[in-house]
């Protein structure tokens, strides 16, 4: 069964999970990660994170959309090109928090950028939670077009409610230009105002990375 949650909450027992936040938790994770940083490790909060800034650590995030004071970068996916062998601490309002209620077997990080090689992955698996991060508590239409786009990928026949609904979201988009249907959210529209719409047109960009971040232990690795 495929199942989506449009808005994260403490899972566990569960055998295969993927956190979505598109703009831009996991579009970041996925950039650090194709770029070379050894891992991501998801920190819940600004004090925690500058805590963990030792040696190789690089400590990254947003608050309100900008980076807090005394981080190293914020959390535009296109200030991580330069990260090659760097840890990278990310703490962000609700990619991180979501990622900290998951308990799962395996869990991976998705967004657009690696939507194909997610998928490839999953296809191995019968039981799948695809969970959208949101925003601030409220359904985030770009993560539930990327759920949608990874279940209409997949191809199965087994879907919950939730699963029909997004697949059915990305149906309507599907042929369409994605950066289109990104600016439909209210999320790429704050992103604007606060002056990162270039992060909206990089995260709208299909299969660029072949990287699928993994969680292990504590942090995201590549697979
Ligand atoms: C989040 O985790 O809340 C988002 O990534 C926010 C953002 O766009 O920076």
């Amino acid at each position: 069964m495929i199942d989506v949650l449009f808005l994260p909450k403490r899972i566990s027992q569960q055998e295969v999970c993927v956190v979505i936040d598109v703009l831009r938790a996991t579009s970041t994770i996925v950039t650090a990660l194709a770029n070379g940083a050894k891992c991501v490790i998801p920190a819940r909060t600004v004090a925690q994170a500058k805590r963990m800034k030792v040696g190789n650590v690089l400590i990254c995030g947003e608050r309100g959309g900008v980076k807090p004071n005394g981080f190293d970068l914020g959390n535009s996916p296109t200030e991580y090109f330069g990260v090659r062998g760097k840890e990278i601490v990310l703490t962000t309002t609700n990619g991180t928090k979501a990622i900290s209620m998951i308990n799962a077997q395996v869990i991976y990080a998705a967004c657009f950028l690696n939507l194909r090689q997610i998928v490839k992955r999953l296809s191995g698996h019968m039981d799948v939670t695809l969970i959208c991060s949101g925003q601030d508590g409220k359904v985030a239409y770009e993560d539930a077009l990327c759920a949608g786009a990874i279940v209409h990928e997949l191809g199965r026949d087994e879907l919950t409610d939730a699963a029909k609904m997004a697949k059915e979201l990305w149906e309507i988009h599907e042929k369409g230009d994605l950066l289109g249907a990104l600016l439909r959210a209210e999320h790429a529209q704050e992103l604007i105002k606060y002056g990162f719409s270039e992060d909206v047109s990089f995260c709208a960009q299909k299969d660029l990375y072949d990287t699928v971040p993994i969680f292990s232990k504590d942090r995201f690795v590549a697979e």
